[in-house]
């Protein structure tokens, strides 16, 4: 048994977000974490909201909400559709939480104490309308290159071009609207990356077995253009941790907060805290101090390639760079994107099918299976509704569903609801016994290895080779002929019923509970053993034929959400 801590990206509080977000962080890493649970290894998964930064107060604002009130519900809002989506979460936390903020401060303060933080007086837009710096984001303007009037000060939303907000021509407030802004000095924090260049650099040229898509980003900004820049961690903002170092003001930075991706990953640790604190467990410091038996614990963190950069080269630097005996990743791994349609998911378009919509048309199982059976690994994968509902038709209606309801009732029908006891195995048997302990073993290694869509593949060739095996043998028209050679064959399709369950749980949780349910045998471990694993449900023990597993999506319905998910403009 081995300890396993688990990481999800944190999903941002403004607003609910789509499959393509839950594809590449948190769907992944549910799968991981029950899939190790499963195999007996001791896991600790976390998540939390990620709750600072110019994005949620925006968000706030436009609800017209203060911003700790807006994250608290967005809080409580993910956190239950991360329920219905059967996020194992042990702890969903809070980068906003007090942990968080000490934690922060603290991190900056030994920072400091090693060097590593300079201070850098920089000119910024500063309102004096709305008595405030703004950020980018809160400038508009016309561009400079295409003549568009709302150009936003980071970027223009016509053209694309990326923009500094003094390239804006006649730049206003978006906050008040007002122009009367001014180019005013600040002082900001930067953290001194460039001099852990190499100390990273090394660490990432150890990781052979990490994926290509994570370590092609770190190596692209560790050595493209003039290598890793210093970066900034602070913000003329007011929602966010107060820059402080550690416990102690810092002359000059009264007001200021730290940049919201400085404090986002460091609520990772924040969250093991929260656990704690929260009475769900009784010892963070074994999960993330290597001085206290983190030294043991395998750390796995997913994430979309966006946050790549953060994940190997900021947080590290944060960690590395504290000098304290912090635990660091020992595995990323990173996904591509999702696209719907054709085209992008857009959250301000309301194109394609946000995680909340997902549920109120179809049960979790459908869209986990989809999700991860075609999850962007090693390109950008495309979600249409006829894939989709080819994929639930197969592979879930048609494979496993239809095994597990044509077995059972042909039981009940001949020999009752109780496993038979008639009959040898002969060689038909031993094949199918001999090819699912290969395949258990090869799925074991893929999902070990975190090769997601693989796994996929494999489980749905464990289940075809159940399908297949009854075709092939079909045992009602055995019946007719050597009742007993179909009692066998009876039963070791049945005793298929918990080993697809256990093995399908990661992927499926809801219906492979229904499956151990209905094969009254609640307790099935991980078959390690798949020959003794396929004697679970030995002669006379009792079952029940289930409810339909899966339902099959019609040409109706694909037409119907094909026009409700298409987005209002575009
Ligand atoms: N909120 C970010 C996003 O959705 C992810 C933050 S991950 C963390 O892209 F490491 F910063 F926590
Ligand atoms: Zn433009």
């Amino acid at each position: 048994m081995a300890r396993h801590l688990i990481t999800s990206a944190i999903p941002y509080i403004n607003g609910i977000k789509h499959l393509g977000n839950l594809v590449g962080s948190q769907l992944p890493a549910d799968l991981y974490a029950r899939y190790l649970r499963g195999r007996g290894h001791e896991v600790l998964f976390l998540c939390a909201t990620d709750e600072h930064g110019t994005p949620a107060e925006l968000a706030a604002a436009k609800a017209g909400k203060p911003v700790a009130e807006y994250c608290a519900e967005m809080h409580a809002v993910q956190a239950e559709i991360a329920e219905g989506f059967g996020m194992s979460f042990d702890h969903f936390g809070r980068s906003s939480s007090l942990q968080n903020q000490k934690l922060t401060q603290h991190f900056a303060g030994v920072l400091a104490d090693q060097g590593l933080i300079v201070e850098v007086t920089e000119k910024q837009v500063y309102s004096n309308a709305d008595g405030r710096f703004l950020p980018d984001r809160y400038i508009e303007g016309t561009c400079p290159n295409c003549g568009f009037e709302s150009a936003r000060g980071d970027q223009c939303d016509n053209c694309t071009k990326q923009l500094d907000p003094v390239d804006l021509i006649n730049p206003r407030s978006t906050i008040s609207g007002s122009t009367d802004l001014e180019m005013r000095d600040t002082k900001h924090l930067f953290l001194r990356q460039s001099l852990m260049k190499d100390r990273l650099d090394a660490w990432i040229n150890e990781k052979e077995d990490w994926p290509v898509l994570t370590t092609s980003i770190a190596k692209k900004w560790l050595h493209d253009g003039d290598g890793l820049q210093d970066r900034g961690i602070t913000r003329d903002l007011s929602w966010g941790v107060p820059v402080k170092r550690g416990d102690a003001e810092w002359p000059g930075m009264e007001g200021k907060v730290f940049y919201v991706w400085f404090d986002a990953p460091i609520e990772y640790i924040a969250s093991a805290q929260e656990w704690v604190d929260a009475g769900k467990g009784s010892d963070w410091e074994r999960w993330w101090r290597t001085d206290k038996g983190a030294d043991d614990v395998r750390y796995t963190q997913f994430m979309g390639k966006d946050n790549v950069p953060f994940h190997t080269l900021s947080f590290p630097a944060t960690i590395m760079g504290s000098n304290e005996p912090w635990k660091l990743v020992d595995y990323i791994k990173s996904f591509n994107y999702l696209t719907y349609d054709g085209g992008q998911f857009s959250t301000s378009r309301g194109r394609g099918v946000f995680m909340d919509q997902a549920l109120e048309i179809l049960p979790a199982d459908y869209w986990r299976w989809w999700l991860l059976s075609h999850a962007p690994e090693t390109s950008d994968a495309e979600f249409t509704w006829e894939n989709f509902q080819t994929s639930v038709n197969k592979d879930l209606a048609d494979v496993l569903g239809n095994f597990v309801s044509r077995i059972t009732k042909f039981c009940r029908s001949k020999f009752g609801e109780a496993v038979p006891q008639a009959g040898e195995y002969g060689a038909a048997e031993e094949a199918l016994i001999a090819d699912l302990t290969e395949r258990v073993t090869r799925y074991q290694n893929l999902m070990d290895a975190v090769e997601v869509r693989k796994s996929a593949q494999e489980l749905r060739a464990i289940w075809a080779a159940g399908n297949e095996y009854l075709q092939a043998q079909a045992p009602w028209t055995t019946f007719k002929t050597d009742p007993d050679k179909a009692a066998a064959q009876v039963r070791l399709a049945l005793n298929l019923i918990p080993l697809y369950a256990t093995l399908s749980a990661p992927f499926i949780p809801t219906a492979a509970a229904s499956m151990l349910e209905a094969a009254r045998t609640p307790d099935a471990g991980w078959p390690d053993d798949v020959p003794r694993a396929l004697d679970r449900m030995a002669p006379g023990h009792e079952f029940d034929v289930p409810e339909v597993l899966f339902a099959k999506i019609t040409d109706d319905d694909v037409a119907q959400w094909s026009v409700r998910f298409a987005g209002t403009r575009d």
